[in-house]
């Protein structure tokens, strides 16, 4: 609910359990409430001004580089005469639907900015993001482009999700001291380093107290900064990065901020987790019907052809695939990652007939059809850049950096744009094809510049054009599923998400090491979109197949193995698995999840999903690598259950209140070797449980 108070000059954003609260003081908007909902309207008014040494705030609404502004800047520019002070005053408001918007007005220079709020009441999410107008007759500079929030605690932790390359997504809990804390991207992507997610508690664990949380959209270069002083709050910056940023706004034009959807609970990160989950499966993703998919990347690689991937593609039927996808290696004379790319005609060496026969073949044994592609790159070993030396970013004067001997496109140009929407469209509309995995495996590092007035703009121009093709074809191609990838997940957040309707969620598939790469993952994302393959890493010994799957289970399932290495009974335990997981997917994919942690026992994950109802739900539990443990017995509690419910479990009945309280006794199946006295450490089992009715 929005609402403005008159004689308070005060506007209360609130849903089911958050409210935040914006005052107009002295033609300044201050933030004055971010947090839990409080009974009333008087209780978010200060009683005394809280910077009481000084008569200025530093809790602007937008933090701007107003020189009585000691909280990090959030918003900058300097104008045509030099001037770098913003004078940024309240015109007026206006309430629509679960919308506000406030518009703030430079008059001197002509600069106006629309704050924009959308509130979303029962998910306990608000939406914000702002658009700057230059409508004066000058160019005006804008050096920080970000929004602003206050998290009002002096002390806390700043939670946050950092990476590289084969190892995203790895949560981080770190107290805020004093000073400034920068996460972010600056390689043209959302970044393996980092991921525009932020959370800050004040001692909260996994079901209890305060935590404030947030992601940031943006595919490009952004930066999140936690800021810590002993005059305000926490404070926190969110939107591009202002490394290598500075955007010209002529006369007329506008530019809009990256959104920040933010929420607050008392209930713990499992609770905020549960939140963004939610808020993202409703208001952001399609719907779409989600496939198990086999890809062949990790059992074919670039040797892709007619007869082995219509080999493949008969195993993967028979073990009960859905989408069947080939990788790179297609295209061009794309046989190892030297050459080919830029050039999308079929290999004829390949695929003597096109990729007609495969995709009949993919039909008949009853999946679709999927490909992979990474249209903003090129190799120079191409067809492409033989013919267009000028297509690509970098400057003239510089040396160009190859990586994974590719460079990277310049999609801003006009007929880039259209060269890439062009193959993409003859691709779609030739093929059957309903599946695109669109990949991204450099940074960028040369960025070049599209006109000497505006260089900085093309990390924004490169990102909008990003986007811009997306949007044509998925308007062209409505039915075709998207998977944003960039070398592993170097491209999740929750704008890519309005474009894409999953993604690789990393390179590494060792089913270990994905636990922790998608537990952290889960503080921000919902598991549907999370891809997570079974395949041969490490060999087929290291891990049991079972734990395998099992870890793959947690998100969107896929297969990568190669196939053709198992024996027909191994197979059948492929088709059980995936058999199971199709009985449990849609609690997976649209259930609550719940990061167990048992004090009691330091060697288990557990993640349990539940479904809304709480009528049924399934635990998965990993033994991690541990000490000797000969009873292998555990007594486990789940969560999030309703205690008067009586739930079955393995044909015993519980209470919820004794599920959560006392918890149940499961036992792994043994795979103890007692001659050697050695046990494979990697164990898992997966436990469901479900209503009892009428007992
Ligand atoms: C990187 C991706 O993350 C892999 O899954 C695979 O598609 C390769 N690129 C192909 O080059």
């Amino acid at each position: 609910m929005i609402r403005y108070l008159d004689e308070e000059r005060m506007f209360l954003i609130s849903t089911d359990n958050m409210a935040y609260v914006i005052k107009i003081e002295d033609s300044k908007l201050t933030n004055i409430y971010f947090g839990e909902k409080l009974v009333f309207d008087f209780d978010y008014i200060p009683e005394i001004k809280k910077n009481i040494f000084i008569n200025w705030s530093w809790n602007y609404e937008l933090s701007d580089r107003s020189e009585n502004n000691y909280a990090n800047t959030a918003f900058k520019v300097l104008y045509h005469d030099g001037v770098r002070d913003c004078e940024l005053l309240y015109k007026n408001y206006e309430i629509f639907d679960n919308k506000l918007k406030i518009e703030l007005f430079d008059e001197f220079y002509g600069m106006k900015i629309f704050l924009f709020y959308e509130v979303f009441e029962h998910d306990n999410i608000i939406k914000k993001y702002y658009e700057v107008n230059n409508i004066s007759d000058q160019k005006i500079n804008i050096e920080i482009l970000k929004n602003s929030l206050y998290i009002p605690i002096l002390e806390g932790n700043f939670n946050y999700l950092k990476g590289m390359w084969g190892h995203e997504t790895n949560i981080v809990h770190e107290k805020i001291n004093q000073g400034i804390k920068s996460i972010g991207s600056r390689t043209g992507n959302t970044g393996h380093l980092f991921n525009p997610y932020f959370s800050i508690d004040d001692g909260a664990d996994e079901d209890n107290g305060n935590v404030w949380f947030g992601l940031l959209g943006w595919s490009g270069n952004w930066s999140i900064d936690v800021h810590k002083q002993d005059y305000e709050y926490i404070n926190i910056s969110a939107g591009y990065n202002e490394w290598d940023f500075n955007y010209i706004l002529l006369p007329n034009e506008s530019i809009k901020s990256p959104e920040l959807i933010f929420g607050f609970t008392n209930e713990g990160f499992g609770e905020s987790s549960r939140i963004l989950h939610s808020f993202i499966r409703k208001h952001i993703l399609r719907k779409i019907d989600r496939k198990i998919l086999y890809n062949s990347w990790e059992a074919t690689g670039f040797d892709v052809n007619e007869s082995n991937q219509m080999k493949l593609a008969e195993l993967a039927s028979k073990i009960g695939i859905e989408l069947f996808v080939v990788d790179d290696g297609w295209f061009g004379k794309r046989n190892d990652d030297k050459a080919g790319l830029g050039d999308w005609y079929i290999n004829k060496e390949k695929f003597s007939r096109g990729l007609f026969p495969l995709i009949k073949k993919v039909k008949e044994l009853g999946m679709d059809f999927g490909i992979w592609v990474e249209p903003e790159m090129v190799n120079p070993d191409s067809q492409l850049y033989r013919n267009h030396p000028d297509w690509i970013l970098g400057y003239e004067s510089r040396k160009k950096t190859e990586i994974r001997n590719q460079l990277v496109l310049n999609i801003i140009k006009k007929e880039v744009k259209d060269y890439i929407i062009d193959f993409m469209t003859d691709l779609l509309s030739n093929n059957d094809i309903s599946f695109i995995k669109w990949d991204f495996n450099r940074p960028i590092l040369e960025s070049g510049f599209m006109n000497k007035i505006n260089s900085k703009s093309i990390w924004i121009d490169y990102v909008e054009s990003f986007y811009y093709i997306l949007d044509i074809l998925k308007r062209r191609f409505p039915y075709v599923i998207f998977e944003s990838c960039a070398g592993g997940g170097g491209r999740i957040d929750i704008e890519i998400l309005k474009y894409a309707d999953q993604v690789w969620t990393s390179d590494n598939t060792n089913p270990y090491d994905r636990l922790i790469i998608q537990k952290g993952f889960s503080y921000a994302y919902p598991s549907n979109i999370m891809m997570a393959w079974v395949t041969d890493w490490a060999g087929k010994e290291t891990y049991p197949l079972k734990y395998r799957f099992h870890s793959a289970m947690l998100g969107s399932l896929g297969i990568g193995s190669n196939l053709n290495n198992y024996s027909e009974e191994e197979l059948n335990i492929f088709s059980n698995l995936i058999k199971d997981y199709k009985d449990i997917r849609n609690i997976v994919y649209e259930g609550d999840l719940y990061r167990v942690n048992m004090t009691d026992y330091k060697n288990l994950e557990i993640f349990e999903y539940l479904k809304e109802n709480k009528e049924e739900g399934v635990a998965f539990i990993f033994q991690n690598p541990t000490e000797f443990d000969i009873f292998n017995v555990y007594k486990i509690k789940l969560k999030g259950l309703n205690e008067s419910y009586v739930y079955e479990i393995e044909n015993k009945l519980y209470s919820g209140k004794s599920l959560m309280k006392f918890g149940f006794y499961m036992q792994f199946d043994s795979d103890i070797d007692y001659l050697n006295m050695k046990k494979n450490n990697y164990m898992s089992k997966i436990i469901r449980f479900k209503l009892k009715k009428n007992i």
